[in-house]
C-alpha cells in the first residue's frame, strides 16, 4: 500500500519485518553490488543484519564492492565501547561479511575535533555523490539518524545534543541512563531525503503513533521522520503493531 508517496508493507512480526527488509535489501546488492549503503543501528535493523549474514553465509549476497557509511555515533565515545555504533556495526554485521573495511566509513566519536570530523564526513558522502541504498530506524519521537525533534534541522553532518527522551529510550543498552553520552554526530537530513532507496524498519506498539505522525500529518521539523514524505523512493516495512496507528486513521 501507498501513503503519499511511502510505500508502506506490513508484516506479522519482527522476525517476517526482518526477512522482508533483507529480501530488499539483497535485491540491492543483487542489482547494483557497488551500491553506497548507510547503514543504521538501534534495534530495528538487527534482525535483518542477521538474515543477511545467513544470505551471506549461503552465498546469496556479496558484500565486497558495497561501500558502507553509517547515520550517527554517539560523541564523545570510544570505538572500544560496546555501545559505540562502530562496535555495533562491526559486531552486528561488518565482522560476519566479506566487507572491505578500506571502504566503510562511520563517524569517530573519539575525534577532538568534532567540527572537522563533521566537515570531512560531508566532504566524503559528496565524493560519492549520492547514497544508493539508506537504511532507517525512527525514534519514538520521531528522530531518524540521531537528528532530534527541533526548530530548525540541518542538512549536513553535525553535532546534536541529544532529546531527553532519546536519552531514556537508549539507556536500555547501558548500565544507567546517566551513561548515555549527551551528544552525537549524525549526518544531516540532506543524503538522507536525497538517497536514492531508503529503507525504513520499525517494529512494536510504540512506534505506531510517531509513524502516523511521520507519515499521515504535515511535514514539520518537530517530527523529523516526516521529510520521508518528500522522498522519492521510500519503503517502510513494518509490524502490525507499528501500522496500528496508520490503520486507525486511513479512510
Ligand atoms: C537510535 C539511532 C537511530 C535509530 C533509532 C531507533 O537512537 N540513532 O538511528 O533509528 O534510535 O532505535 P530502535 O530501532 O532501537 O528503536
Amino acid at each position: 500500500m501507498e501513503i503519499g508517496n511511502i510505500k508502506i508493507v506490513v508484516c506479522k512480526d519482527y522476525e517476517a519485518v526482518s526477512k522482508k527488509s533483507a529480501e530488499i535489501f539483497a535485491a540491492q546488492l543483487k542489482s547494483n553490488p557497488k551500491s553506497v549503503v548507510c547503514f543504521a543501528t538501534g534495534s530495528s535493523p538487527v534482525g535483518m543484519y542477521k538474515e543477511m549474514i545467513a544470505k551471506y553465509k549461503a552465498g546469496e549476497v556479496d558484500f565486497s564492492e558495497i561501500t558502507a557509511l553509517n547515520l550517527d555515533e554517539y560523541y564523545p565515545i570510544k570505538k572500544s565501547n560496546e555501545q559505540s555504533y562502530d562496535y555495533f556495526m562491526r559486531d552486528n554485521l561488518f565482522n560476519h561479511i566479506n566487507l572491505d573495511f578500506s571502504k566503510q566509513f562511520i563517524l569517530n566519536g573519539e575525534s577532538a575535533d568534532y567540527e572537522k570530523e563533521c566537515r570531512d564526513y560531508d566532504n566524503l558522502i559528496h565524493s560519492y555523490g549520492e547514497i544508493d541504498f539508506q537504511i532507517l530506524g525512527i525514534g519514538i519521537n520521531g528522530h531518524i539518524g540521531f537528528n532530534e525533534p527541533c526548530e530548525s534541522l540541518s542538512a549536513e553532518t553535525h553535532m546534536v545534543s541529544l532529546a531527553q527522551s532519546t536519552i531514556d529510550a537508549n539507556a536500555r543498552f547501558f548500565s544507567s541512563a546517566d551513561e548515555v553520552p549527551k551528544h552525537a554526530l549524525t549526518m544531516g537530513i540532506g543524503p538522507i531525503i536525497k538517497s536514492k532507496k531508503a529503507l525504513l524498519i520499525a517494529c512494536g506498539e510504540n512506534k505506531a503513533e510517531t509513524l502516523y505522525n511521520a507519515f499521515m500529518k504535515n511535514i514539520t521539523t518537530n517530527m523529523p521522520g516526516s521529510f520521508l514524505q518528500l522522498h522519492r523512493d521510500v519503503t517502510a516495512v513494518i509490524d502490525e503493531a507499528a501500522f496500528s496507528c496508520i490503520k486507525k486513521n486511513m479512510k
